[in-house]
C-alpha cells in the first residue's frame, strides 16, 4: 500500500510542467540562502528615502559569514529547550520573551539575464513566521503580518536584467498567533515566476465541475474562468485555449474564447465545456483531470499552465450529513499542526505524503488543517493520496486585511480536488453576539462568491447555542459538547447541515500504560477523561457513528505536535492528543480507529508484554478489533472470549506471568479470522534500520524516512528499549532530523555543522597616507612587488580597539601586508579574509585583485579569497577612507582555512523501542548509507537509492 501510495505521488510530480515553449518559468527559490539570527540591524529599513535602505537590505552589505542553507528553515527548533519558554509553544525560546532569539535575517542573490527583461517577475512566499519585511535589491517590496499566508509582489521594476539581484527579508517571530508550536523562519517554499507582459495573473486559474441538482451524471459542467493581467499600455486581443486530459492522460475536451484585455488592467475570461463519463474523484480513487490553460496574443503563445483538479460533488445535508458524489459519506478525520520530529514547521513535501499516507493506513479519510491556511504541497498530498480537506482560517475578522487574506488563501487553494469545505474561524472568544455572527457573515459572503461549490463552517465550541456565528453559519461546527445538547440542537433547527470539527482530545503517550506526572507520560488505555472537555476515541465515535447527520467529525489530532503538553508541563514539551506520535509512530488508538474506520480485519493487543516484577499482579489487556469475538490466552491457556460492540473494545484483567500474550478473532460464523500476540521480549542486542522507501529522488529535496528499532537476540522489537543510538551517514544524502516520539525529551532534533576554521593571523602591516584611486580602481601600491619599506609600520597599541585607528577625518591611507600559505593551505575548499573592522570605507585586494568593499565602520566584514591566493607570498593591500573621528583598519586581521567539515554526532535515545532518522537527498545521484551504533548492540546499516531526478526548475 505504502509503495503504491507514493508511486502515484511521484508520476503526479513529474505532470507539473509549464510547457517548453511556454515564456513561463515557474521557479523554486529554496536553495542557497544566507541567514542569521539576531535584530543586529533594527534600523535597516529607511522610512525616509526610498531604495537605499541599510544593513543586509543593501545589497553590498557582506553576508560571507552567514550561514548558508535552503528552505523550508525552522530556526525554532535549532535552539534548546528552555524552562522558561512559553509551555504551549513548546518550550523554545523564541516569542515575546525572548528577543535575541526571534529576529532572523535571509539574503538570496540571484542572477538575471538580459534575455529576461520585458518579463514581469513575480516573488512569491508560501509562508513565513511570522512578520515580514522583503526588499530587493535594497528596495522595500512588502510587509507581511501572517505566519501562515501566501503573500507575492510583481518585483519587475527593482530587478537588474543582465546583473546580479538581492532578496533580504526580515523575520520577526516575536509575537505568537497560535497556542501551539508555530517554529519561526521561512518554514514554507519561496518561488519566483517569470511571465510575458499579458499574462495569466497569478492563482488565476479557476476551474470546477458541476452537475444538475449537484448529483454526479453522465456528462460533468466544466466551469473555467481565467483572469489576464496586461500591464501594457497598448490593449491586447487574447485568445484562451482551454483542453482537458483526463486520468489516464487522454484529451477530452477542447474550447476556446478571445478576449480584448485592456491596456494596464485587467480581464477575466469565462469559459465552458463537458466531459462525458467523467471519473469520479473520491479518497478511494483519487483520479485527478488537468486542465492546460494556454493564452496567445497576436497568434503568439504567451502563457501556459496546467492546473489539476477532480470531478465530483460534495454537499452537506441536514440529514443525510455530508455527501460526496450523492452518496452518504462520514468523514473520518483528524485535526493536525505542520510540525514533524526533526525538522519542525520546516515539513519537506515528501515528509507531508508521509504524513497523509500514515493516516490513510488508519481509514483516516479527511484532514483539518489546525487552525491556519496549510502549505499548498499538502493539498498537493491530499488531491493525490485521496484525503478530504477542510482548509481553515487562521481568524475571524471581516477589517479588510483578513478579508484579503481568506481571498489569497481561497484563490490559491480552490482548484484542489481535496478541499471539500472551508472554515472561517476555529474556537474564537467571539461567537455568540450578533455582531460575530455578522462578522462572520462577511466572511462566508466572501468564500461563496469566491467558490460557489463549497460550503463554509465554523469550529464552534459553544455547545447547544444558536446565535451569533452560529446562526449565520453555513454548516454548524461541533468542537466537543457531546451530549444531549447535540440532539436538541439538531431537533431545533433541523435545516442546518453540521460537522464535528474538533473532537476527543484524549491523551496518551506511546508505549506508556501508567501516568507518570514526574516524566510527563501519559497512559494510553484511553480510559481517563483527560482534559475535562475531551473524550475517549470510543466515546466520540460512538457518539457520532449513532448520528450520520453530524456528517462525521475530526479527532483531535492524527500526529503529535510541540507545546500544548496538556496535561503536563516541563519536562513534558510536547502534546499528547495524536493517535500518532511526533514521528508518526501509532500508539494504540491508531487500532481502534483503523478498527472502526477501515474494512480490514484488525486485532491489536496492549500492553506490551515485558513487566518484569510485576509477576502475579493484575495487568489491564485491551483488545482492539472488528473482530465479531475476541479470546485472549496467556501461554497458551484461554482467558475467555468476549463479543465485541461496534465502535468498542474489550478489557480483561490478566495476572503477569512473562511469556506469550496472544489474542484469536473470530467472525460470526465463530471462525478465527485474525490471530495476533505479544511476547515477553530479551534485552536488545541488535539494530534495526528501516527505511520508508528504497529509492528517492536526488533533488535536495526528497527524504527517506528510516525507523530505528531494537531486537532482542530471537529478532523481535523490544517494546522497552531506550538505548541511545548514534548516527553515521556516507553517500548523496545528509540527515535533516531525529526524533522518537517522546513528548518529555529534550536531545536536540538537529544539528548544525559549526564552521571549522583553521586561523592564520595577517601581522606586520605597513601603512600610508596617500590619495586613493576612484571609486576602488587598482593603485601602484596595491601590486605585490611595490616597495613599501618606507612606509609606517602598523603597531597595535595594547590598550584597546579604538587606539588602532590612526586616521584622522578625511584622510586616506593604504595598508600592506604579507601572508605565506602552502599549497596544503591552498587546498582549502574555501579561504577568507576576515577584518575586525575597516572605519569608514575600504577597498580589499589581494596580489592586486579587487576582492571587495566595506562601507560600515560597525562591520566585521569577511570576503572569500581563495580564488586569487597562490602556494607562498600573497600581498594584502587595503585602501582606507576616513570620514569622521578616528578611522582606520583595526587589527586583528586574519586569514581563515575552512577545514573538511567533521562528521556530526547525530544521535537519538530510543522512547519504546523507536526512534526516527529523516535523511534528505543531496543533488548528486547515488547511494545514501545510514549506520547506527550503541553500547552493546550489533551495528545496522541500511541505503537507500537517490535515483536522477530532474528536480523542480529552480533559480540557480
Ligand atoms: C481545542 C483547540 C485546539 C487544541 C485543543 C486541545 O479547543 O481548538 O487548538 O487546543 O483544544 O484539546
Amino acid at each position: 500500500m505504502k509503495q503504491c501510495l507514493f508511486k502515484i505521488v511521484l508520476v503526479a510530480f513529474a505532470c507539473h510542467a509549464f510547457g517548453a515553449d511556454s515564456p513561463r518559468e515557474h521557479l523554486t527559490l529554496d536553495a542557497n540562502w544566507k541567514f542569521h539570527l539576531g535584530d543586529d540591524w533594527p534600523n535597516a529599513l529607511r522610512l525616509d528615502k526610498a531604495g537605499a535602505s541599510g544593513g543586509p537590505a543593501a545589497v553590498r552589505f557582506n553576508d560571507q559569514d552567514w550561514r548558508t542553507l535552503d528552505l523550508p528553515h525552522d530556526w525554532a527548533i535549532e535552539l534548546p529547550f528552555d524552562s522558561s519558554a512559553d509551555a504551549l509553544h513548546g518550550y523554545k525560546p523564541v516569542g515575546p520573551k525572548f528577543p535575541t532569539n526571534s529576529v532572523g535575517w535571509y539574503r538570496r542573490t540571484f542572477d538575471l539575464s538580459q534575455e529576461d527583461s520585458g518579463k514581469r517577475l513575480w516573488l512569491t512566499f508560501d509562508g513565513v513566521f511570522r512578520e515580514a519585511t522583503i526588499w530587493v535589491n535594497g528596495w522595500f517590496v512588502k510587509h507581511h503580518e501572517g505566519g501562515y499566508y501566501p503573500f507575492r509582489e510583481d518585483i519587475t521594476d527593482v530587478v537588474r536584467f543582465g546583473d546580479k539581484n538581492l532578496i533580504t527579508v526580515k523575520l520577526d517571530a516575536s509575537k505568537f498567533e497560535g497556542w501551539y508550536y508555530e517554529g519561526a523562519g521561512i518554514c514554507r517554499h519561496v518561488w519566483l515566476d517569470k511571465t510575458a507582459p499579458v499574462a495569466i495573473a497569478p492563482d488565476g486559474i479557476f476551474v470546477y465541475s458541476k452537475f444538475a441538482g449537484n448529483l454526479p451524471a453522465d456528462k460533468a459542467e466544466i466551469q473555467v474562468e481565467i483572469r489576464l493581467l496586461n500591464p501594457q499600455t497598448n490593449d491586447a486581443e487574447a485568445m484562451v485555449k482551454g483542453e482537458i486530459i483526463s486520468p489516464e492522460g487522454k484529451s477530452v475536451a477542447k474550447f476556446k474564447k478571445s478576449k480584448d484585455v485592456t491596456g494596464g488592467g485587467e480581464q477575466t475570461v469565462k469559459l465552458e465545456t463537458q466531459v462525458s463519463s467523467p471519473v469520479l474523484w473520491s479518497p478511494e480513487i483519487p483520479k485527478l483531470y488537468r486542465l492546460v490553460t494556454t493564452v496567445e496574443v497576436g497568434g503568439k503563445m504567451v502563457d501556459r499552465q496546467e492546473t489539476e483538479f477532480g470531478i465530483r460533488t460534495f454537499a452537506f445535508d441536514a440529514n443525510k450529513g455530508f455527501l460526496l458524489n450523492g452518496q452518504p459519506y462520514v468523514i473520518k478525520g483528524t485535526c493536525n499542526h505542520q510540525d514533524h520530529a526533526g525538522v519542525g514547521e520546516a515539513t519537506p513535501d515528501a515528509l507531508l505524503i508521509f504524513r497523509v499516507a500514515r493516516l490513510k493506513e488508519m481509514g483516516c479519510n479527511a484532514y483539518r488543517v489546525a487552525h491556519n491556511p496549510p502549505m499548498p504541497e499538502l493539498l498537493d498530498a491530499c488531491d493525490r493520496l485521496g484525503m478530504i480537506f477542510m482548509d481553515e482560517n487562521r481568524l475571524l475578522g471581516s477589517d479588510s486585511e483578513n478579508l484579503r487574506k481568506l481571498e489569497n488563501q481561497i484563490r490559491r487553494d480552490r482548484n484542489h480536488a481535496c478541499v471539500a469545505i472551508w472554515s472561517i474561524c476555529n474556537e474564537e472568544l467571539q461567537q455568540q453576539s450578533a455582531t460575530d455572527g455578522q462578522v462572520g457573515l462577511t466572511m462566508q459572503n466572501l468564500v461563496k462568491r469566491l467558490d460557489p461549490t463549497r460550503p463554509v463552517t465554523a469550529a464552534e465550541n459553544t455547545g447547544d447555542v444558536y446565535s451569533g456565528l452560529m446562526q449565520t453559519i453555513e454548516v454548524r461546527g461541533w468542537n466537543y459538547y457531546l451530549g444531549p445538547g447535540v440532539d436538541n440542537y439538531h431537533t431545533k433547527h433541523p435545516d442546518q447541515p453540521n460537522l464535528g470539527t474538533e473532537q476527543a482530545s484524549t491523551v496518551g503517550t506511546r508505549g506508556i500504560y501508567a501516568d507518570d506526572k514526574a516524566r510527563g507520560y501519559v497512559q494510553c488505555y484511553d480510559v481517563d477523561k483527560v482534559p475535562s472537555w475531551g473524550n475517549s476515541a470510543e466515546v466520540w465515535w460512538s457518539f457520532f457513528a449513532a448520528r450520520p447527520w453530524l456528517s462525521g467529525g475530526f479527532v483531535w489530532t492524527g500526529f503529535d505536535y510541540r507545546g500544548e503538553p496538556t496535561p503536563y508541563e516541563w519536562p513534558c514539551i510536547s502534546s499528547h492528543f495524536g493517535i500518532l506520535d511526533t514521528c508518526g509512530f501509532p500508539k494504540d488508538n491508531f487500532y481502534y480507529y483503523q478498527s472502526w474506520w477501515t474494512t480490514n480485519i484488525v486485532l491489536h493487543l496492549l500492553p506490551h508484554w515485558n513487566w518484569p516484577g510485576k509477576e502475579g499482579q493484575e495487568i489491564r489487556v485491551d483488545a482492539l478489533s472488528n473482530c465479531q469475538q475476541v479470546e485472549l490466552f496467556l501461554n497458551g491457556a484461554s482467558l475467555g472470549r468476549q463479543t465485541m460492540k461496534p465502535n468498542s473494545k474489550l478489557t480483561w484483567q490478566v495476572k503477569y506471568a512473562p511469556g506469550t500474550l496472544s489474542a484469536k478473532g473470530f467472525d460470526a460464523a465463530g471462525k478465527v479470522i485474525a490471530e495476533t500476540k505479544v511476547e515477553t521480549t530479551g534485552d536488545a542486542t541488535q539494530i534495526q534500520l528501516t527505511p520508508d522507501r528504497k529509492t528517492i529522488n536526488a533533488n535536495g529535496e526528497d527524504v527517506a524516512v528510516f525507523t530505528v528499532s531494537a531486537l532482542d537476540a530471537q529478532g523481535r522489537a523490544v517494546p522497552v528499549a531506550q538505548n541511545k543510538i548514534n548516527f553515521a551517514i556516507a553517500g548523496a544524502g545528509k540527515i535533516l532530523g531525529v526524533g522518537n516520539g517522546d513528548p518529555s525529551c529534550h536531545e536536540p532534533d538537529t544539528l548544525i555543522a559549526p564552521p571549522l576554521v583553521q586561523s592564520i593571523s595577517v601581522n606586520d602591516w605597513r601603512w600610508k597616507l596617500t590619495p586613493l584611486p576612484q571609486g576602488g580602481a587598482v593603485a601602484p601600491e596595491y601590486a605585490p612587488g611595490f616597495d613599501d619599506a618606507a612606509w609606517n609600520q602598523f603597531k597595535p597599541k595594547p590598550d584597546g580597539n579604538a587606539n588602532d585607528l590612526f586616521l584622522r577625518e578625511h584622510e586616506t591611507a593604504i595598508y600592506r601586508a604579507h601572508v605565506t600559505l602552502t599549497e596544503a593551505d591552498l587546498a582549502s575548499p574555501e579561504i577568507r579574509l576576515r577584518f575586525p573592522g575597516i572605519d569608514n570605507h575600504g577597498w580589499v585586494y589581494v596580489n592586486n585583485q579587487f576582492v571587495g568593499e566595506s562601507h560600515d565602520w560597525s562591520a566585521q566584514p569577511v570576503f572569500e579569497i581563495r580564488s586569487l591566493l597562490q602556494a607562498g607570498d600573497n600581498v594584502i593591500a587595503v585602501g582606507v577612507k576616513n570620514d569622521d573621528g578616528e578611522g582606520g583598519l583595526k587589527s586583528g586581521v586574519r586569514v581563515e582555512l575552512k577545514l573538511k567539515p567533521q562528521a556530526l554526532p547525530w544521535s537519538r535515545s530510543l522512547f519504546n523501542g523507536l526512534a526516527q532518522v529523516i535523511v534528505q537527498s543531496t543533488r548528486e545521484a547515488g547511494e545514501i548509507k545510514l549506520t547506527a551504533n550503541a553500547d552493546g548492540l550489533q551495528t545496522a546499516t541500511a541505503t537507500v537509492t537517490a535515483q536522477t531526478s530532474a528536480g523542480r526548475p529552480s533559480v540557480p
